[in-house]
């Protein structure tokens, strides 16, 4: 066999190929690193073309199902067999639906079933190709040389697909089958007497004793329903009495008995191919599964995964069907009713969650396909995935907005009230509700006594906290302001001076506490006390989260002492929201990790551009910060659109194409942000008016806009993307060149372009 093999990854390559060598040595591979360079060899090799390929689903210039298309445009003479990573059966399913002859998944000791795949996808493959060109090549076992010269003659001109070989007798074709073992023919006609064997001792020795699926029909000078009967019987295709006129029937009869015999290989290839779907679906990671509706509610098929998934067998689905109905979540009950009832246009992902056999909730992702009969349905087929994970990343984004929310709602409080009582209420309230936890104090140092006073509290039973007054010294508050620094324990009543706190502490049941110092230009002015019932894995994010808290009570305070001096200054503030404003950006940057770095480069060089047109220093601080969260809104963006390797289809771009609105919608609530709105909002408006959301045109668009986006573009194309490579320096600034006016201001470009010639790198 002769293999091509495409794969990129230098490993596999060589554990495939001694893999191969070992086991195959007649097979001879040739390898590509590459897609391209497949294709090209394919096409260099168009006379002698390879018996099978061998291909990653997984190449770095295109993805397997394209790869796929483009070898079928080229050449549909060599099989192919995919390679697909564990888990990417969908992918797998839609390969064999357009055309792959096999595919194999890297699961454990694959590469020793890759040698019979291999052959077997050969064999297929040539069956099919024969198949679609058709000729029927027919064995005549007949002893009138007459007759034989009259059927050859009008087939070469009535039915010339037809290729006629020609037996005497029935010894000669006994002995070219015991030769061959098989015959190489689509279809057997003998004439009903032959010297040696007959004609129904030949079927019954070609169908019944060798068991050859082959179509053989009769010929006879004169018809005996007798001997009709018999061959029938015997299995015979067809019984054709030799009438006048048969020769001009007998092409269809031969199309027709082949057809009938095709059709049930068909059938038996189809049983196959069902097997081998099967067998996908029973080693797929995804649940799949199909529910019949009418007459009666009813599995048909569900995938082994489902104990993985959920702990209930397969079997407890099929014996009650409503199992999977018990175990949706209660709230998603009614959205996995309408998937039952028919009610969602088909082909619609849907996400649920339900709870498995041991109480936990998990997230699915269910892909739905109604099967139709007369217009009702009247069965769905599904596939389901388990996105816990991912939902758990998309929550810690959301918990980061909430947070964000948070921190401005307290700035907002801190720089509307100058009722201290009031802000540190609101804190508290947030303090709380953001960290999970049941209650938070805010002891107050006084720098005349040194003791740390009660100040504000929320979640406490009694009112027992009120009374607290520690000595400097005394107990983890004390120890914060001290060392500086937030200090915790997991069990506080061991720990704690016991008298101190067992009016408090054992009647609230409180174990884990924590203590931030509240420092404020430096000094220190009290403390901010966490206490929860249950322990918790607090992580890093969540510390990080507490000292931001611990800042702002800070400033309250500091605030609140600034009240006479009329000098109350925003700087803390505004320092406190733009380090939460960095925490959002790398939230943004860890996810599309590509990107890393991009919002801080574009944020440095739109300053550095907006300056040098003139722009006002009070504005280029909101436009920093706008360039900081542009792309705020791809938060909003799905996983598998925002990382998709390759080109974006259609209903891809339009959700793509929303990431402004989406950060106009995010932002537009925050005060704070309210001057930075232009850049998240009409980064991707054109000079031309080609650009979305909203087609604004030229001048209407806002400069800072006009200005971040030719920076934008240039850090997007000077970088690698997920969807291509890095273009040089050269490159990028030849298209920003070529789009001013187009896509660009053109004063923004010639601005830009000048900057980008003092600022070029000394080569
Ligand atoms: P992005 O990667 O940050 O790109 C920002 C803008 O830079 C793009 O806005 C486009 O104006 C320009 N740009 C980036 N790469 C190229 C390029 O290769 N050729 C040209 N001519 N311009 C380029 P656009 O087109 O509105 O795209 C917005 C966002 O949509 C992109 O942000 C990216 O996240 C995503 N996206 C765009 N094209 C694709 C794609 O083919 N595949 C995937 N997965 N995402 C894409
Ligand atoms: C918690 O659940 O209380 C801490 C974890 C967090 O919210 O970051
Ligand atoms: C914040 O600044 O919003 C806290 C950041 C974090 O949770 O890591
Ligand atoms: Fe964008
Ligand atoms: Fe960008």
């Amino acid at each position: 066999l002769n293999i091509l093999y495409i794969e990129d990854n230098e490993l596999d390559i060589d554990l495939t190929v001694r893999e191969l060598s070992k086991n195959a040595p007649d097979m001879v591979i040739t390898v590509a690193r590459t897609a391209n360079e497949a294709i090209e060899l394919i096409k260099s090799q168009a006379d002698h073309p390879y018996d099978v390929i061998l291909a990653d689903m997984h190449l770095p210039d295109m993805d397997g199902l394209t790869l796929l298309a483009t070898i079928r445009a080229e050449s549909s003479a060599e099989a192919v067999v995919l390679i697909t990573g564990q888990g990417d059966e969908e992918i797998a399913v839609a390969a064999l639906k357009s055309g792959a002859d096999d595919y194999l998944s890297k699961r454990p000791g694959y590469l020793a079933r890759l040698p019979i795949v291999l052959e077997n996808a050969v064999n297929r493959h040539n069956a099919e190709i024969e198949r679609q060109t058709r000729i029927i090549k027919i064995l005549y076992v007949e002893h009138n040389d007459v007759d034989i010269d009259l059927t050859q003659r009008h087939f070469k001109r009535y039915a010339p697909h037809i290729h006629v070989d020609v037996l005497h007798t029935a010894d000669e074709l006994l002995d070219l089958v015991n030769r061959n073992g098989a015959l190489k023919y689509d279809l057997v006609m003998m004439d009903h007497r032959l010297q040696g064997l007959n004609a129904l001792e030949l079927l019954k020795e070609l169908l019944q004793n060798r068991r050859y699926h082959i179509p053989i029909i009769l010929v006879t000078g004169h018809g005996d329903e007798e001997v009709a009967v018999q061959a029938m019987k015997l299995g015979a295709a067809e019984y054709v009495v030799k009438t006048s006129d048969y020769l001009y029937h007998l092409p269809s009869i031969i199309e027709n008995a082949f057809n009938r015999y095709e059709l049930e290989k068909e059938k038996e290839a189809l049983k196959f191919s069902e097997e081998r779907f099967r067998l996908l679906a029973e080693n797929a990671q995804d649940v799949i599964f199909r529910v019949r509706m009418k007459p009666e509610t009813e599995f048909d098929y569900i995938s082994p995964a489902i104990e993985k998934f959920t702990g209930y067998k397969p079997l407890e689905f099929y014996s009650d069907p409503r199992l999977l109905r018990t175990i949706v979540y209660e709230d998603d009950r009614q959205l996995y009713d309408s998937v039952f009832e028919g009610k969602l246009s088909s082909n619609k992902t849907v996400i649920m969650r339900w709870i498995n056999k041991n109480g936990n909730l998990i997230w699915v992702e269910q892909q739905n396909v109604y099967v139709y009969k007369a217009g009702t349905v009247i069965a769905i087929e599904c596939i389901t995935r388990d996105i816990t994970e991912r939902v758990n990343s998309d929550e810690h984004i959301q918990r980061q907005m909430q947070r964000l929310a948070a921190m401005l709602t307290i700035d907002n409080a801190i720089s509307a009230s100058l009722d201290l009582h009031l802000t540190l209420g609101i804190l508290l309230e947030h303090v709380t509700a953001q960290l999970h936890v049941d209650a938070a104090c805010i002891l107050k140092l006084n720098p005349y006594t040194k003791m740390l006073e009660y100040y504000a509290s929320r979640g406490f039973k009694t009112r027992a906290v009120e009374k607290t007054m520690l000595r400097l010294g005394e107990g983890y508050a004390s120890k914060a302001v001290m060392e500086r620094k937030i200090i915790s324990t997991s069990d506080i009543l061991a720990f704690e001076n016991p008298e101190l706190f067992s009016n408090i502490l054992k009647p609230e049941e409180f174990t884990v506490y924590y203590s931030a110092p509240l420092i404020a230009k430096g000094v220190v002015k009290g403390v901010l006390e966490i206490y929860n019932k249950t322990p918790f894995e607090a992580d890093q994010e969540w510390v990080d989260f507490l000292e931001a808290l611990a800042g702002q009570t800070a400033i309250a305070f500091d605030n609140a002492e600034l009240f006479d001096s009329l000098q109350k200054s925003n700087l803390d503030l505004t320092q406190a929201y733009d380090s939460t404003l960095a925490g959002w950006v790398r939230a943004l940057d860890l996810r599309d990790e590509e990107t890393e770095g991009h919002a801080q480069r574009v944020a440095e060089l739109t300053i550095h551009l907006a300056a040098s047109m003139g722009i006002r220093d009070s504005e280029l601080e909101h436009i920093r910060r706008g360039a900081l969260l542009h792309d705020i809104g791809k938060m909003g963006v799905p996983d598998r659109i925002l990382l998709k390797p390759g080109p974006l289809a259609d209903e891809e771009w339009e959700i793509m194409r929303r990431h402004p609105t989406y950060a106009y919608n995010m932002l537009s609530g925050i005060n704070y942000l309210k001057k930075a709105l232009d850049i998240p909002a009409c980064h991707h408006e054109k000079w031309d008016g080609t650009g979305y959301p909203r087609g604004l045109k030229g001048s209407a668009i806002p400069l800072s806009a006009r200005i971040f986006a030719v920076v934008d573009v240039w850090d997007a194309l000077t970088s690698d993307r997920p969807y291509r490579g890095a273009w040089s320096r050269e490159r990028a600034i030849a298209y920003i060149k070529e789009q001013s006016g187009k896509q660009f201001d053109p004063d923004v470009v010639d601005e830009f372009i000048h900057l980008e010639e003092i600022t070029e790198p000394q080569t």
